[in-house]
């Protein structure tokens, strides 16, 4: 199986996890990523956990004649592609540069690959396209109905992948839906490195923890459930890049649907009382007003993933929370340290 694989994105942090599976896994890999989220830090990283060599193209998606480059220069086999704009908060504020940065870069991809014959594709899909969602665990099959415009981006590229591989059936395209990917390689030198304050629970606990911040708001303890904090299915990002392996493994003609996610859940109370034990270090916090947006609680059901891509992300919320720690207190202000 392994050939060369375009991993769009592979400097970020779901993507440099992946690309030291796919190295480890005798893949080649060229990263293709414009550095406007991450470092080129990262790509050292993963070539020292490795001692694999990832080609590195630093591109703009976007860019259609720079990212034709990329297909000239390897004789690429298939494409991970988690390049985009993520934040949630940033998408309501400047939905354009959202709409415009996700789509476009994803029209660039799929013609470029079509131009080039290569026509497997593994998509960073997310549980946001659930929206609030009408059942728990959610099944691939529950309605879908993002909130924000970066939920429908993802949404929309799904769209447009099914219907391009209704149009062609050489596509084999797998979408996956990823729960709350957290944790960071066990070594410790690679992880999440977000710019500015963190917009997600766990980077900013660890900031909390290390001392890099005072102290965490907990977005609401009114929420209806079992300690009335937000519940989340946080995934360890290693289980999250193994399941990209099993995805392109199992590749499919046509265009199918998975969620990634453990099944479990955990609260915010949850997360800051495992940081504590595992780091020996405590995490301050208020309880504030809910965050707009915000849902009680969302879990996946990873029935499918497991069945069909023979995959299951079995590490606990001790070892993620264990591995992002050990990230952030060796590098406290992340890969400039
Ligand atoms: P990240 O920001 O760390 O990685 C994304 C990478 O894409 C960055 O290295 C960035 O520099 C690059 N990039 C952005 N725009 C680009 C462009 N126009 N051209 C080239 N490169 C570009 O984010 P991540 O957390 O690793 O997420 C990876 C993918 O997974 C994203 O598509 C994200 O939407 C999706 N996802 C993330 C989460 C999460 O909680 N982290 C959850 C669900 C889905
Ligand atoms: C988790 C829980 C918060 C921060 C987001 C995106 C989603 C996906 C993953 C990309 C919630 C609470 C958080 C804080 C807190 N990304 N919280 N204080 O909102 O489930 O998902 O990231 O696709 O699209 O929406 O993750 O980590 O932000 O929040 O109390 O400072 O922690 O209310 O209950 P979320 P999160």
């Amino acid at each position: 199986m392994p050939g060369t694989i375009l991993v769009t994105g592979g400097a970020g942090y779901i993507g440099s996890h992946t690309c030291v599976r796919l190295l480890e896994r005798g893949f080649e890999v060229v990263v293709a990523d414009d550095l406007s989220n991450s470092s080129a830090a990262a790509v050292d990283a993963i070539a020292r956990l490795t001692g694999c060599q990832p080609s590195f193209e630093q591109v703009d998606l976007t860019d259609i004649e720079a990212l034709g480059g990329v297909f000239e220069r390897h004789a690429i086999e298939a494409v991970i592609h988690f390049a985009g704009l993520k934040a949630v908060g940033e998408s309501v504020a400047e939905p354009l540069r959202y709409y415009r940065t996700n789509l476009l870069s994803t029209f660039n991809l799929l013609d470029l690959m079509a131009r080039h014959e290569v026509f497997d594709l593994v998509f960073s899909s997310s549980a946001t396209v659930y929206g609030d969602p009408e059942q728990l665990p959610i099944p691939e099959g529950a309605a879908t109905g993002p909130t924000n415009p970066y939920g429908r981006t993802k949404l929309m590229i799904e769209d447009i992948c099914r219907d391009v591989a209704a149009a062609d059936p050489r596509w084999r395209i797998s979408l996956l839906r990823y729960f709350n990917p957290v944790g960071a390689h066990p070594s410790g030198d690679l992880g999440e490195d977000p710019r500015g304050v963190p917009n997600n629970l766990v980077p900013f606990v660890m900031q909390v923890a290390v001392g890099r911040r005072d102290q965490l708001r907990v977005f609401g303890a009114d929420w209806d459930t079992p300690d009335g904090s937000g519940v989340r299915d946080y995934i360890h990002v290693l289980d999250l890049a193994e399941g990209h392996l099993a995805a392109l493994e199992h590749i499919d003609a046509g265009c199918d649907v998975f969620n990634l996610g453990t099944g479990v859940g955990a609260s915010v109370f949850d997360v800051i009382k495992t940081t504590e034990n595992v780091s020996g270090k405590a995490v301050s916090y208020e309880v504030v007003d809910r965050r707009p947006g915000d849902i009680a609680t969302s879990l996946a059901d990873p029935s499918k993933a497991i069945r069909d891509l023979e995959w299951r992300a079995d590490r606990s919320l001790e070892v993620m929370l264990a591995d992002a720690w050990r990230w952030q207190s060796r590098h406290p202000n992340g890969f400039d340290s």
